[in-house]
């Protein structure tokens, strides 16, 4: 018992540095740490969601809650935020965050659960235990996790977070409100990230900006990640500072590769596909990526034909999956270059 109780207050102190970084107090903190949202309010995106648990806070109760959505748009950041306003000034007492595929087993993680639920609560009526990446779970953890769950559900809440909910065996699923996250919008990245780059007195011109939201797919984590990692290197964030730091290519490369094969031009597309990969180091499956958002991209703005476009995406998805396979990427890419040669002249 001595023990257990040791160590979650190793994991509390964990807490407590963390929350030291939120609010600050760290010259040093990585920005994804110094600008994790405190509130609920301040989370970005995720209306519903956040619109949900607020009402749970108003309430002053909440069920077993299940988080689930891509890396990088909120789960942890949410959780925590929800702790603190439902937990008030004791939150950090009360509030007990665990990783589900912990390296010491998921025997340890059940004693840590175990142990903290034991404890009688202070100052607030329950617990919260968030329990991160639960499907990588196994099944037969997961029935032992669901135990628990029946086991402390009076004085405990839990809130399970995981990529994909279906991965998770059904008795839990039905024993929480399941809430999807989704991708941070582009518009939302673009505000969060010109607030930051305001509090660190950067310069960034919109151009730097886009081409953020453009690798970032979405996921904010990645978005000021590559923001801190651009302006390190000077005093002005340009598109160039930011292509420098992520080894992807560059749209603008992508886009001529992509028209110069559509014009019929092959020879012209391969080399610049052998540069941006060779020179810049674009692993095949971002390249594959790549391609997919610019031809989706044309295809929205009108200047991609819609049946070339279906004939294009399929091609892209069987180049992905021979990629993902072990296949050349090389050769792979070239021979999906052919197929928009095929394309263009169908046109
Ligand atoms: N919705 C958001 N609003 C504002 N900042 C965000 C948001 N989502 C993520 N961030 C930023 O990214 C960091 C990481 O977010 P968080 O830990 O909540 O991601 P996650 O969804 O739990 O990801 P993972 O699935 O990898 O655990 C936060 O500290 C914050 O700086
Ligand atoms: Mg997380």
């Amino acid at each position: 018992m001595k023990v257990d109780l040791d160590k979650n207050y190793i994991r509390q102190q964990l807490i407590n540095n963390a929350t030291q970084y939120e609010n600050g107090d760290s010259m040093n903190a990585p920005w994804v740490e110094k600008y994790r949202p405190q509130t609920l309010d301040e989370v970005v995106g995720q209306e519903h969601t956040i619109l949900r648990l607020k009402r749970y806070v108003k309430e002053g109760n909440m069920p077993n809650l299940m988080f689930t959505g891509p890396a990088g748009v909120g789960k942890t950041t949410t959780s925590i935020a929800l702790a603190k306003e439902m937990l008030g000034e004791y939150w950090r007492q009360n509030f007990l965050e665990l990783n589900a595929s912990d390296a010491r087993g998921i025997d340890t993680v059940r004693n840590d659960i175990k142990s903290f639920c034991r404890l009688k609560a202070v100052g607030s009526p329950f617990r919260i235990i968030f329990l991160d990446e639960v499907d990588n779970m196994t099944k037969d953890a997961q029935h032992a996790l669901r135990r628990e769950m029946e086991m402390y559900t009076k004085t405990s809440s839990f809130i399970l977070s995981c990529n994909y909910s279906s991965k998770i065996i059904d008795p839990i699923q039905s024993r929480c409100a399941i809430f999807r996250f989704v991708p941070v919008k582009g518009h939302q990245i673009i505000k969060r990230l010109e607030y930051i780059a305001q509090a660190e007195g950067l310069k960034i011109d919109i151009a730097a900006i886009e081409s953020i939201v453009y690798f970032a797919e979405g996921d904010m984590r990645r978005a000021v990640n590559i923001l801190q990692a651009s302006s390190s290197a000077g005093e002005e964030v340009t598109e160039e500072s930011v292509d420098e730091v992520v080894s992807k290519a560059k749209p603008k490369d992508v886009k001529k590769i992509v028209n110069k094969a559509l014009d019929g031009d092959f020879i012209g597309a391969r080399e610049l596909l052998r540069d941006v990969m060779v020179v810049q180091g674009t692993s095949g499956e971002d390249m594959v990526t790549q391609i997919y958002q610019e031809v989706s991209k044309m295809a929205l703005d009108g200047s991609l034909n819609e049946d070339i476009y279906i004939n294009l995406v399929e091609s892209i998805g069987e180049t992905d999956y021979r990629i993902r396979e072990g296949s050349n990427p090389r050769i792979q890419l070239e021979a999906l270059l052919t197929k928009f040669l095929i394309n263009s002249k169908a046109d």
